[in-house]
């Protein structure tokens, strides 16, 4: 399957994507910053929160962002939330859903088939999983004394953080790291690979074949 082809030889599509949060929102602030650059060939749709308070909401609204919230705290179960997810979701033409800091797990079925990403402050399949999120992955990791932890990007599965890993890069943990030096570091390696990821789905690149996601050159994807 290859995900993300461009409409024709000379330029790129600028994709339409939904960002999806549940905390800060740094991550949705950087691709703001690359697509406001023009660095990124993209149009952020939609910011969808899972919580009304979270900060994310306060950027998307501050970039003048569409924003739907859906109160996970609203909801019995966390199927009947999703599909709401999925049912606000559905009034956007979209190409790719990117998850920023997202603690929930998608439908993906009732998706429309339409592409989810997302992105982890450590190396899959290290420190992921169910609970692991945010500083939680950090604490994990000093506490674990691991030497090199990192980021990973990768298309959305019906499991945490599990599907196919389209890019990661590792971060050395050093000897005096506490949670907040370890999450600059790491967000400094996220907020570069996130966008360089969304770009080359953009561009048409990537063709997942199973767990594998290969990246194509530039200019096998145009033909
Ligand atoms: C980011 O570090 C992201 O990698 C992580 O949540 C943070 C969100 O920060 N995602 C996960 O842990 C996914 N399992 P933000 O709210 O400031 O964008």
């Amino acid at each position: 399957m290859r995900v993300g082809a461009p409409d024709t030889m000379e330029n790129t599509r600028i994709i339409s994507a939904a960002v999806l949060l549940s905390g800060t929102g740094s991550t949705l602030q950087n691709l703001i910053g690359w697509i406001a650059a023009g660095k990124l060939p993209a149009k952020i749709a939609v910011v969808l929160s899972s919580k009304p308070d979270a900060y994310g909401v306060t950027r998307a609204k501050d970039a003048g962002i569409p924003v739907v919230i859906v109160n996970r705290k609203g909801f019995k179960n966390h199927t009947k939330f999703a599909q709401e997810v999925n049912d606000r979701l559905a009034k956007f033409d979209l190409d790719l859903i990117v998850l920023a800091g997202y603690s929930h797990l998608l439908l993906l079925d009732k998706l429309r088939n339409i592409p989810a990403i997302n992105i982890h402050p450590a190396l899959i399949p290290s420190f992921c999983g169910k609970g692991f999120y945010g500083d939680k992955v950090h604490k994990a990791v000093l506490e674990q004394g691991i030497k090199v932890t990192g980021v990973t990007v990768h298309f959305v599965d019906e499991e945490y953080d599990h599907g196919p890993i389209v890019l990661q890069e590792a971060v050395r943990v050093r000897r005096d790291d506490t949670i907040a030096s370890l999450r600059s570091r790491v967000q400094r390696i996220e907020h570069r690979l996130y966008p360089e990821a969304i770009k080359l789905f953009a561009e048409g690149r990537l063709r997942v074949e199973g767990r594998k996601v290969i990246i194509l050159p530039l200019s096998k994807s145009r033909k």
